[in-house]
């Protein structure tokens, strides 16, 4: 039962108001509704049938304008209320009573310990009330929660409290009034015992809003950064893209359970508690990092998300992609453009890309699917962010902002489509962009193969490009459409960056001084002659990774070092570096393949001693530089991935590595600041990934000096960055020598942090990852663990997640055993939670990258799962997909 966006038809009724009345209990909470209904004039329909999406509600009473029906007057079913003849404007009221305590899909209103919260994107409204629960219906809510007044003294909805008080046997309520229209997807309900951290923020025009952190007493401590990472956002959002936040409070909480990030609920944010919790001796730098990052995302979709909202869940990149870009380019500003850059850039290739190639692959517009929770993906949000980058790119800083402001403007108060985000693009730029669509519409990573040839007697140096974009479930490779990429680029030539005198019927840009230009291809084939050319030169292609394709040109080992070294561009520089490792790995990979003794090219450990004995460049970069491309990007990059040989392979790179710079590694690392005083800032975060790379690398060398250095610093650290550091290096090391500290370490860090649930949370995830033939037992014996809980994501994401998508040595064991521990743990999650469910078998649909005996073992298990009695439509989608 798929829907296709090509059945998209408008809203049969509008709601122009709705009151809600909440009686909060664990299991028979008493929701009431009174909504202001009248048909929609753009309807075509001639029938009087409204039809509420409604689910798992017991039904008390429907009434219309008072009158109440009785059961011939409407139809009850599982997922919908008909009532046929209504009016053509009428108050439609009914009673249902929910149950949030079994609620275990956290979807609709569920408790999450002691409290009670909401989560509707993107359907989860229809579980509290019946509604026309579709983007493209916005109402004006006003809400009030009533409940006990000790269990519950903090009531919160949408928009601004307009009234509270006591009722009888120790009850209260309060009343909360939205004046923006919003669909019901964006609403949102808390109660609980719960205290707050306030601040606030002044607009441009003056006018002040409340800034307040609920989250309970014992986390009041870890709000700052939340509190400051919201202050520079909405400063942020004025200053870039000219837009002020609209009401009078804006509000966080902070819970538990929760199935993603966050959820940008109209003036009541709803945050995972690791999106929002943070303090130095419980949280790393990339903790911080995602935080300022999350509430950033969050506080923008209140432009790109809620005021201009989505027509349907079809165009949900509309404002997932322009919000994910509006929030890396917010963190690039706020900490090093090019590290943020690079990390999405890594995140993209290794997983992204992945996505793109497997049997899910859908674009970032999709034409259809089964259930729209499994479309909250990499492509979506990371590749749906790309795409605005590239019209970022094309138009230029200044067009863009003004095809924003054109946009905003337009589609204010409405639910709008990618189309007219792209067309006020177009307006503003003073360009067609017709030809970029295919990026919306094909699934699949375009692969870009350039050749040079360089002409001496005419100096002439050509680059021919040549686009393909393999099959994807929707389409075949040779019926798709040619992408509009844009390359951005450089040559090098012996004393630097060369003038560019390009001659081609491309359409191109230069800028510095003619030394880098952009060019829009188009066609599947290009020729770019570039003049006055004195020797062949060093082309640096695809510079700040300027379109999400896979680059395809033969660099020499010199070529790599050449731009590694000598490019302005940090992220080519970065990939240069990428490229040099991966080409080493993949030649210790053919002589392991082939029995042969594996040697590591010198070129790479010559490379990395400059990079580490360079004092000049930013350490940030160095530690990305040097670290080793994971073992899922050499996976995906893999035709058939041999998962052994590829461990193998980079763990041999890696200690060869580590052996011979074992000298410069402990100099660097010894040279390095320590802050007494933790913050999280560009500087001392690229301080410590550096060191902690080293300390990485010297305990790979096994000393004795280095590993007894390692348990020092995981007991003297004084922030989680270098305790955590530690412990990995400790517990993933496969030296036996580390056992004894590994062991210690591990047992410490229960006692030290079992109170603090995230920081448990870690403690699971480096166990997931601990190599050895043992890894399914410590899993299954984790998974009865005190601290363990099935029924939290997160917990599930520490323990099964860290395992099955970062231990691929364990998970790929031969014998099937990690498959199958992942298979046991989707079908329990198949009852409570269908969208981590579906979530977590993401490692198994990639079977198709593994040989043949693998590939039984997991298909085995999809179809094991497929038989499952009760199959929820989340688990069905991606299974019959991934077998398709
Ligand atoms: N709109 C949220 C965000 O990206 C994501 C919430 C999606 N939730 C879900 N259960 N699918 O900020
Ligand atoms: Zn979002």
């Amino acid at each position: 039962s798929a829907i296709y966006l090509k059945d998209y038809q408008v809203p049969s009724h509008l709601i122009d108001k709705t009151h809600l009345h909440f009686i909060l209990h664990p299991t028979k909470t008493r929701v009431s509704s009174d909504l202001t209904i009248r048909k929609n004039p753009d309807a075509d329909t001639k029938s009087n049938e409204l039809i509420l999406h409604g689910q798992d509600i017991d039904l008390q009473s429907v009434s219309i304008d008072g009158r109440q029906l009785d059961d011939r007057d409407y139809q009850l079913e599982a997922e919908c209320l008909r009532i046929a003849n209504v009016p053509e404007q009428f108050v439609l009221s009914v009673v249902g009573l929910i149950a949030p305590a079994d609620n275990t899909s956290l979807e609709g209103l569920y408790k999450s310990q002691s409290m009670y919260c909401t989560q509707c994107e993107a359907e989860g409204f229809r579980k509290i009330t019946y509604f026309l629960d579709r983007p493209d219906v916005l109402s004006e809510f006003t809400t009030t929660v009533v409940a006990d007044k000790t269990e519950f003294p903090v009531l919160l909805s949408n928009g601004n409290p307009i009234k509270s008080g006591s009722l009888d046997d120790n009850m209260h309520f309060v009343t909360w009034h939205d004046p923006f229209p919003k669909p019901a997807y964006l609403f949102a309900l808390v109660g609980g015992d719960l205290e707050c951290i306030q601040d606030s923020f002044t607009t441009t025009s003056g006018r002040a809003i409340d800034l307040k952190i609920y989250v309970e007493e014992k986390d009041l401590d870890k709000c700052d950064h939340a509190m400051a990472s919201l202050k520079s956002s909405m400063r942020w959002d004025e200053d870039v893209y000219g837009r002020e936040y609209d009401l009078d409070i804006f509000m966080i909480v902070a819970v538990d359970d929760f199935n993603m990030g966050a959820m940008e609920n109209k003036g009541l944010n709803i945050f995972n508690t690791s999106c929002v919790l943070a303090k130095a001796e419980t949280t790393t730098d990339a903790g911080f990092q995602r935080v300022e990052a999350v509430v950033a995302h969050e506080y923008f979709h209140n432009w790109s998300g809620n005021r201009v909202t989505c027509r349907d869940w079809f165009q949900l990149s509309l404002k997932e992609g322009f919000t994910v870009f509006r929030d890396a380019e917010f963190s690039a500003d706020m900490g090093s453009r090019t590290v943020k850059r690079v990390e999405d850039a890594k995140l993209l290739r290794a997983m992204q890309f992945a996505e793109d190639a497997g049997p899910l692959a859908h674009p970032v517009q999709p034409a259809s699917f089964i259930e729209i929770s499994n479309f909250y993906t990499l492509t979506v949000y990371e590749k749906g962010a790309e795409v605005v980058r590239m019209i970022h790119t094309l138009l230029g800083a200044e067009a863009f902002r003004q095809g924003s402001d054109l946009y905003f403007e337009r589609n204010d108060g409405k639910a709008a489509t990618i189309e007219d985000f792209v067309s006020s693009m177009e307006e503003a730029g003073g360009r067609d962009l017709s030809k970029f669509m295919s990026w919306y519409h094909q699934a699949g990573t375009p692969k870009l193969a350039v050749t040079a040839d360089y002409n001496s007697s005419s100096r002439e140096y050509a680059l021919t490009f040549n686009q393909t974009c393999p099959t994807t479930p929707e389409c075949d490779s040779e019926d798709k459409k040619p992408y509009l990429i844009p390359v951005a680029m450089g040559l090098l030539g012996s004393n630097g960056p060369l003038s560019l005198v390009p001659e081609t019927d491309v359409d191109f840009s230069l800028s510095k001084n003619d030394t880098h230009c952009v060019l829009e291809l188009t066609q599947p084939q290009h020729r770019v002659v570039f003049k006055d050319i004195n020797a062949p030169p060093v082309p640096s292609l695809m510079r700040g990774f300027s379109a999400p394709v896979r680059l395809q040109f033969d660099y020499s080992p010199d070529d790599l070092i050449t731009l590694m070294t000598q490019d302005d561009d940090g992220f080519t520089r970065w990939d240069a570096c990428q490229q040099l490792c991966v080409s080493v790995i993949h030649e210790v990979e053919a002589s392991l393949q082939q029995g042969k003794e594996p040697s590591v090219d010198s070129r790479l450990s010559d490379a990395a001693r400059a990079l580490i004995t360079n004092q000049n460049l930013d350490p940030a970069m160095v530690a990305l530089m040097l670290t080793l491309p994971s073992e899922g990007y050499l996976a995906e990059i893999a035709t058939t991935a041999n998962i052994d040989t590829i461990h193998s392979a980079r763990e041999i790179v890696r200690n060869h590595l580590a052996a011979s710079l074992k000298t410069e590694f402990a100099e660097r690392f010894d040279s390095l600041p320590y802050f007494p005083e933790y913050e999280a800032n560009a500087v001392q975060i690229a301080v410590r990934s550096l060191k902690n790379c080293c300390l990485g690398y010297l305990v790979a060398t096994a000393d004795a000096v280095w590993l007894e250095r390692a348990m020092t610093q995981y007991r003297t650290a004084t922030n989680m960055t270098d305790q955590s550091a530690a412990l990995s290096v400790l517990a993933l090391s496969p030296d036996s020598k580390a056992v004894d500290y590994s062991v210690s370490a591990l047992s410490e860090f229960y006692q030290q942090w079992q109170s603090e649930a995230l920081v448990v949370n870690q403690w699971f995830s480096v166990q997931a990852m601990q190599p050895g033939e043992e890894a399914v037992d410590r899993i299954r014996s984790l998974m009865q663990h005190e601290a363990f809980n099935i029924n939290n994501p997160n917990k599930v994401r520490a323990l099964i997640g860290a395992f099955a998508n970062n231990n691929p040595v364990c998970f790929h064991n031969s014998d099937g055993s990690g498959y199958r521990l992942l298979a046991e743990v989707v079908k329990k999650l198949n009852a409570t939670n269908p969208q981590i469910a579906a979530r977590m078998l993401g490692p198994l649909t990639k079977w198709r990258k593994y040989d043949s005996k693998r590939q039984e073992l997991m298909q085995a298990e999809l179809n094991s799962i497929k038989q499952t009695v009760g199959l929820s439509k989340d688990v069905f989608e991606v299974i019959s997909k991934s077998l398709a």
